[in-house]
């Protein structure tokens, strides 16, 4: 394989964050970890020092990715990602899919089955992509993803911005042929200088190539 991306540093999250409600139940989502496993694996493939930061996922993480940090909540993921991405680091890739709110308090016993409905409020996690994007030092090359059910083209330019990133992979999850679970995935890639392109259906790890391919002529300013 060709190694263009000898040279380069990569931090990537995948898979799912769990937040615990209390000892034994959590609030979580579909998400596989297939999506940033493939981007590691042809990372890596590609030449790139690879460090993979894994929340909960349906399958293992690729081998011969060297260094994994697990995280299981949003915020374990967080100060992952604080401590991996560094001035060394040259991309970083927020595939994994985190909770947007956590419990208020974790129940320290587990919860009892009562008479009535259950009510449990929540307070917002700490968004890691545009935290990191923030901090960014000039050398970072911050890509995101976009998970959306309607309008896939308009919530992702928002989100670009809104995060300030320099690349955007969206994908429409209502789809029952890709996104969550599914071996193959159907995206766009949006640049934040307004460039797009739109992919076919494809197997993650052909599409994790596109996103390297993109990110290179991204950096080339051919994209
Ligand atoms: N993300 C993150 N930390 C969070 C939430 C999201 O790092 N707490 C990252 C995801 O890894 C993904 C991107 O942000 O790269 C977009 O995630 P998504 O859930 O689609 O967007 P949200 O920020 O949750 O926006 P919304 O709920 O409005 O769709």
């Amino acid at each position: 394989m060709i190694q263009d991306l000898s040279g380069e540093k990569i931090v990537i999250t995948a898979g799912a964050t769990r937040e615990e409600i209390d000892p034994v139940r959590f609030i979580s989502n579909h998400s596989s970890g297939k999506m940033g496993f493939a981007l590691a694996e042809a990372a890596a493939g590609r030449g790139a020092i690879v460090t993979l930061i894994t929340g909960a996922t349906t399958i293992e993480p690729p081998a011969g990715i060297k260094r994994i940090r697990r995280a299981f909540s949003a915020e374990e993921m967080m100060l992952a990602a604080s401590e991996e991405v560094t001035v060394a680091t040259t991309v970083f890739i927020a595939a994994a899919a985190v909770a947007d709110y956590r419990p208020v308090r974790r129940a320290e016993n587990k919860i009892k089955r009562g008479a009535g409905n259950l009510v449990i409020e929540f307070e917002p996690t700490s968004d890691i992509l545009a935290e990191i994007s923030k901090n960014r030092h000039a050398n970072l090359t911050v890509v995101g993803f976009a998970a959306e059910t309607t309008d896939l083209i308009e919530h992702a330019r928002r989100k670009l911005a809104r995060k300030n990133l320099d690349l955007i992979v969206a994908n429409d999850v209502s789809q029952s042929d890709a996104g969550f679970g599914s071996d193959d995935n159907r995206v766009v890639i949006l640049s934040h200088d307004g460039a797009l392109v739109q992919l076919p259906l494809l197997p993650k790890t052909e599409v994790a190539n596109r996103i390297l391919d993109a990110l290179l002529d991204f950096r080339q300013a051919r994209f």
